[in-house]
Parts: structure tokens; C-alpha cells; sequence
């Protein structure tokens, strides 16, 4: 009789315990509700650039150090779309312009979209970019990081970068 008593106590232990875990779970989930885009990059692109973009050093490049100034020139937006990560990733285009809009709003820091250059991306402009080859993606990197930055520098002078 005891015996059957403590199991049955263990059995609504059991039951209690997992309606608490379903319950925090559904909690956090409804605090924090996913975008598709979001989703996205923690399956595809988190694992190399990690959760908050600084990638690993040398390796893989810090997402937040130049990505303002790339995604404001059309040249930069195409790196961004043809670069082998993106790419080549197992999403449609419409799933990767989701997942380089999270880019810009959460890891860029353009939340409200209220910077101009940082227009978002649609699934016309990643079509249109992403059977691109890049030939060597190093070197593609430095001449843009080059003309990015020297742009921004010329545009802080007030002068023409001539
Ligand atoms: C296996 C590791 C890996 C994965 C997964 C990966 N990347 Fe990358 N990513 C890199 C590396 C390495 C570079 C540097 C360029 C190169 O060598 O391809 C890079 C560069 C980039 C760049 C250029 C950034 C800059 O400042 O130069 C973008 C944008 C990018 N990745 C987006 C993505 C997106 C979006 C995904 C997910 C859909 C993704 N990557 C998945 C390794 C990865």
C-alpha cells in the first residue's frame, strides 16, 4: 500500500515538473516571439558568425565592422548576397532576404529602419545578385572594405574623397 503511494506521489511529481517546463517554455516564447529571418540565421549562420556577428578573428569576419558602410553601396549589397554563406545556403531567396533583414535590424542595430542607406532587402534584389561567383571573396572584401571606408572618410571631410 505504502509503496503504491510513493509511486503514485512520484508519478504526480512527474506530471508537475513537466507542466512547469512546458509553461517556462511557453513563457519565454511568448516574451520573445522568433522571426523567420531570426530562425534562419541561428540554423544557417550562427555556427560561423555567431549570435552577435563578431565571427572568429581572422576567420571569419566581424559582421558589425564594415557592414553599414557595405550595405550602403550597391556593390557591397552584391558581396552580401554572393558571398559563399549566403549563397550557397539551403534557403529560398525570400528566406535569405529574411535572414539579411535580421542582419541589419539586430546585429546592424537598425531596429526602427530609420537609417536611409540601410534599405532592406527583397527577394527581386537577391535573385537578381546571388548566382553571382566571386572569384577570390579575400580579395572582393579588401578593395570594397577599402572604397567603403575611404568613401565614408570623404563624405565625413565634406570633399569629393579626390
Ligand atoms: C562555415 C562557416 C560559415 C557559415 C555557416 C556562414 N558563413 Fe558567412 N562567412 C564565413 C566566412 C569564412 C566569411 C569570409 C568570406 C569568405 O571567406 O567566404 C564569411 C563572410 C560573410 C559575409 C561578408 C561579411 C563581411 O563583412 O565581409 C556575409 C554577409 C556573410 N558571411 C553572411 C552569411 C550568412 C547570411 C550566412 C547564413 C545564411 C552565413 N554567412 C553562413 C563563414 C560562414
Amino acid at each position: 500500500m505504502q509503496l503504491i503511494e510513493t509511486a503514485s506521489k512520484q508519478v504526480r511529481l512527474t506530471i508537475a515538473i513537466g507542466v512547469l517546463v512546458v509553461a517556462a517554455m511557453s513563457c519565454a516564447q511568448a516574451a520573445q516571439p522568433m522571426t523567420a529571418g531570426q530562425q534562419n540565421y541561428m540554423l544557417q549562420c550562427q555556427g560561423c558568425h555567431k549570435a552577435n556577428g563578431e565571427g572568429f578573428g581572422e576567420s571569419v569576419p566581424d559582421l558589425r565592422s564594415v557592414g553599414r558602410q557595405l550595405l550602403a553601396v550597391p556593390a557591397g549589397r552584391q558581396f552580401y548576397v554572393s558571398v559563399p554563406g549566403s549563397a550557397n545556403a539551403p534557403l529560398s531567396d525570400q528566406q535569405l532576404a529574411e535572414v539579411l533583414n535580421f542582419i541589419i535590424a539586430d546585429i546592424l542595430g537598425d531596429e526602427d529602419g530609420r537609417d536611409d542607406s540601410l534599405t532592406r532587402f527583397t527577394e527581386e534584389e537577391i535573385t537578381s545578385y546571388r548566382s553571382i561567383r566571386i572569384a577570390d571573396v579575400q580579395r572582393l572584401r579588401e578593395d570594397l572594405v577599402k572604397s567603403v571606408t575611404e568613401n565614408s572618410l570623404a563624405k565625413k571631410r565634406g570633399g569629393t574623397g579626390e
